[in-house]
């Protein structure tokens, strides 16, 4: 029996009030004008409420009220949500999570869940969110403030990777917990190459000479489709040759020989024979789909995909697959931080039960079932010496691996990061479309980037 079903879009929208407490500071939060904001109650930070919510949820869920969530999140190929799910259900008996599917485009599901939850809809209980939504889902007012939860319930945030918790902290309040993280990687056909290239220059160099060997069609494939795919793909290839889109002081400096450098190594690798005709439309569904059929010797993608060469129901290279370091530019090899966290919509009904499912899904034993089912890497330091995470993939065993996510580079933290991944998109397509230099691109990128962030 499948306890947990979709639900087709329910429309109730209250009224929401919308504005955020602009500045930092704990006590701010008590300020925040959350009229309608059932959390309210809960919202005292002082030292009496903290652990006095004792993980007694089984004794007392006899008297509990019962409460329906609905739970939002793109398609999950891997099976691991309907686990997750059925595991939190069991534990909390009282709580039926109801699932609703969004676009597996970021992108595209960004903008459904800013469509609703600017207009106030209070049919999401909890999300799924990219790293790179937190701070306008703060700014915007959409979302709960979550460190009530976290005080009171004692949350380690130490436990997790920095960079992770830094995703979802915005004006020094924490608005999303990391569920689990993502660095890019190069996949290879060790059937095909012994070893994988050290440097773009080698990776072009090794892609056209071993293009067609074992039934290969392609050398490589990258996601340079217009979306934010492409935009995680840039900013690897910027870092790797020491460039930045903003730098430390929040300058705007992609204009930079660097940059261009980058650019410019793109644009040779989508226009060689070596990548399929279509490459300006691969995303990464179309990246796995092909690398599994046995179509390429590299092909750049995320760690979801390492536990999908190896299942043997969806792959065809199950077994002569390998993975390492994205190729270096000039400055060294860097990753693209990607990954997701979870929010809670602030005009929840049931803000209660919607922390306790994102505590339970970012938990440890929520991110077990997140890494061995869905072969997604865990937020949480520890788990990555858990016998059974490190038995599931080899890549969770894999030190330099989690050094990668560790030092994974992130995109532009910012309440306006949409607009700079739309200029990012546009002036990168139009370059490796061929429409616009390197050079062009990284001027037009800058200063449109500056007028934005100046509005
Ligand atoms: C992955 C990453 C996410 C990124 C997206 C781009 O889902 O986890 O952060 O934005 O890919 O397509």
């Amino acid at each position: 029996m499948k306890i947990w079903k979709k639900v087709l879009s329910g429309a109730v929208a209250i009224s929401m009030v919308s504005v955020m407490a602009a500045c930092g500071g704990d006590d701010d939060a008590n300020e925040t004008p959350v009229n309608d904001d059932p959390a309210n109650e809960t919202e005292n930070n002082n030292a009496d409420n903290v652990n006095n919510n004792d993980e007694d949820g089984a004794e007392a869920s006899e008297d509990q009220e019962e409460v329906t969530l609905t739970y939002a999140r793109g398609h999950d190929a891997t099976g691991a949500t309907d686990k997750l799910v059925e595991a939190f259900m069991e534990e909390n008996p009282h709580i039926t999570v109801e699932f609703r599917e969004m676009p597996a485009d970021t992108g595209q599901s960004h903008d459904q869940y800013v469509t609703e939850f600017s207009a106030g809809d209070a049919t999401i209980d909890v999300f799924d969110a990219d790293v790179i939504w937190p701070a306008e889902f703060a700014q915007g007012g959409y979302v709960l403030e979550l460190d009530r939860f976290i005080e009171r319930d004692g949350i380690d945030m130490d436990a997790y990777f920095e960079g992770t918790v830094d995703s979802g902290n915005f004006d020094g309040r924490q608005w999303a917990m990391p569920k689990f993280t993502d660095a890019g990687l190069l996949y290879y056909r060790s059937d095909i190459v012994d070893e994988a290239p050290e440097t773009w220059d080698d990776l072009i160099e090794m892609a056209g000479e071993y293009q067609g060997e074992e039934g290969t069609d392609f050398g490589y494939l990258m996601q340079a489709n217009q979306y934010e795919g492409l935009v995680v793909n840039a900013i690897e290839f910027i870092a790797s040759y020491g460039g930045e889109v903003i730098n430390e002081n929040q300058e705007v400096t992609v204009n930079s020989p660097e940059t261009i450098a980058a650019i410019e190594k793109m644009v040779e690798i989508v226009e060689s024979d070596f990548v399929p005709g279509n490459i300006l439309n691969f995303d990464e569904p179309s990246t796995h789909t092909a690398f599994l059929e046995g179509q390429s010797v590299f092909a750049r993608n995320w760690p979801y995909m390492q536990a999908m060469t190896e299942d043997e129901g969806q792959s065809q290279v199950q077994g002569n697959v390998e993975f390492a370091l994205l190729p270096a530019g000039d400055a060294g090899s860097a990753a693209g931080l990607g990954g997701w966290m979870t929010m809670i919509n602030r005009n929840s009904e049931n803000p209660e039960e919607a922390w306790e499912f994102v505590k339970f899904m970012t938990g440890p034993e929520g991110q077990k079932i997140t890494a061995i089912d869905g072969g997604s890497a865990p937020t949480l330091r520890d788990l990555y010496e858990d016998e059974e995470v490190r038995n599931a993939a080899p890549l969770f065993a894999d030190e330099e691996f989690v050094s990668t996510l560790e030092n994974a580079v992130p995109r532009p933290v910012s309440p306006i990061y949409p607009q700079i991944s739309d200029i990012m998109q546009i002036e990168l397509s139009r370059a490796l479309a061929g429409e616009i230099s390197a050079e062009e691109a990284a001027e037009n990128m800058e200063s449109q980037i500056e007028s934005a962030l100046a509005e």
